[in-house]
């Protein structure tokens, strides 16, 4: 119900209003956002990477319906890959399809994406293409596909394991030889398209991370969840297959303890960083992932407020 709700209220501009006009909100969002700009996300992905954790980087934005929009998110993706270069980071980026077009015109997407995809093929730099409802499932493979086809060989996509047509997905497309991010999902889907109980999803999860380790290439496993971080690795260990064949991904600020053991497990560990003004569907998301995370919320905004007694009160008992 938690989680319905917040991923309800994740969509809804009205609740964005009020949220990102709330004092105290942009403190809280740095919780799991980077910041607001280029620079910050850039810094954040330096201290991740002298902590020897991988970066990709997120400019934050969906459901562009403006051209000029979504031109304007292009180019803060050329700027934050000739930054990322500059710096020899090691870091890629991430995007979402309906921040660059997707919901305005087919050409006008490719085009867009276009100029991202060949700035980054020029530096020798991997874009993930974000997967968002099952709405934009089959057009953002589709969209993968064309392009892989065109010659791009810098570019993968994401499968989330609640899909009920993702193995179909997973083995097409390891058999074009393109990488695949494997996570769970984070959209309120119909039953239909998507499992709705957690043992279905895990259970998915680990056939197709198996299936993506032994046919595809370079699969990102993303996931906080332990008991996928154990099966993972004990496939791996099972199947001899070697620990820098694929990488484990987690969210910025999420389960640090964790990227940091497995980094010193000697596995390689890739932070997935956002940055940019629209966190708020982002960060809703984020919230119902882990309803416990509203807590946290809830405590920061008390603290500015009148009612901070409230906290004090609750934190001493
Ligand atoms: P699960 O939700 O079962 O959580 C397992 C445990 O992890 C929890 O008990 C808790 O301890 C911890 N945890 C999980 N989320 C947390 C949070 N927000 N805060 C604090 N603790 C948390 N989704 C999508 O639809 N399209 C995409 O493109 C991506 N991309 C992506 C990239 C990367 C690098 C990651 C890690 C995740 C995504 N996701 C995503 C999100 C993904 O689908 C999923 O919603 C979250 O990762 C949560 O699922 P877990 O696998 O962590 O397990």
């Amino acid at each position: 119900m938690v989680r319905e709700a917040l991923i309800l209220l994740s969509e809804n501009s009205l609740a964005r209003r009020v949220a990102t006009g709330a004092p105290g909100a942009r403190t809280l969002a740095r919780r799991f956002v980077a910041g607001e700009t280029v620079e910050d996300g850039i810094a954040a992905a330096r201290r991740l990477n002298q902590a020897g954790m991988s970066v990709t980087l997120d400019y934050l934005g969906e459901s562009v319906s403006q051209r000029a929009e979504a031109v304007a998110a292009a180019d803060t993706y050329l700027r934050m890959i000739d930054r990322i270069a500059e710096e020899r980071l090691d870091a890629n980026v991430s995007l979402k399809l309906t921040q660059m077009g997707q919901d305005i015109d087919d050409a006008f997407l490719r085009q867009n994406v276009g100029r991202i995809l060949d700035r980054a093929r020029d530096v020798d730099m991997f874009v993930r293409l974000d997967m968002e409802s099952s709405r934009h499932t089959q057009r953002t493979l589709d969209f993968h596909r064309g392009v892989w086809n065109e010659g791009y060989r810098n570019v993968g996509v994401v499968l989330q394991s609640y899909m009920r047509r993702s193995m179909d997905d997973a083995r097409a497309v390891s058999a074009l030889g393109a990488r695949v991010r494997l996570c769970k999902g984070a959209y309120q889907e119909p039953a239909e398209v998507a499992y709705q109980e957690k043992a279905e999803v895990d259970d998915n999860f680990v056939a197709l991370m198996k299936v993506l380790l032994t046919e595809g290439t370079c699969p990102g496993i993303a996931t906080h969840d332990e008991a996928m971080i154990r099966a993972t690795r004990q496939f791996v260990r099972e199947q001899g297959i070697a620990s820098s064949a694929c990488e484990f991904q987690m969210l910025y600020g999420v389960r640090r303890d964790l990227q940091t053991a497995l980094r010193h497990q000697g596995y390689k560990v890739r932070v997935y960083v956002p940055f940019g003004e629209a966190w708020y569907p982002y960060l809703m998301r984020r919230m119902a992932e882990r309803p416990a995370n509203l807590m946290f919320v809830v405590n920061a905004v008390l603290a500015e407020s009148p009612l901070r007694f409230l906290v004090r009160n609750r934190n001493q008992s």
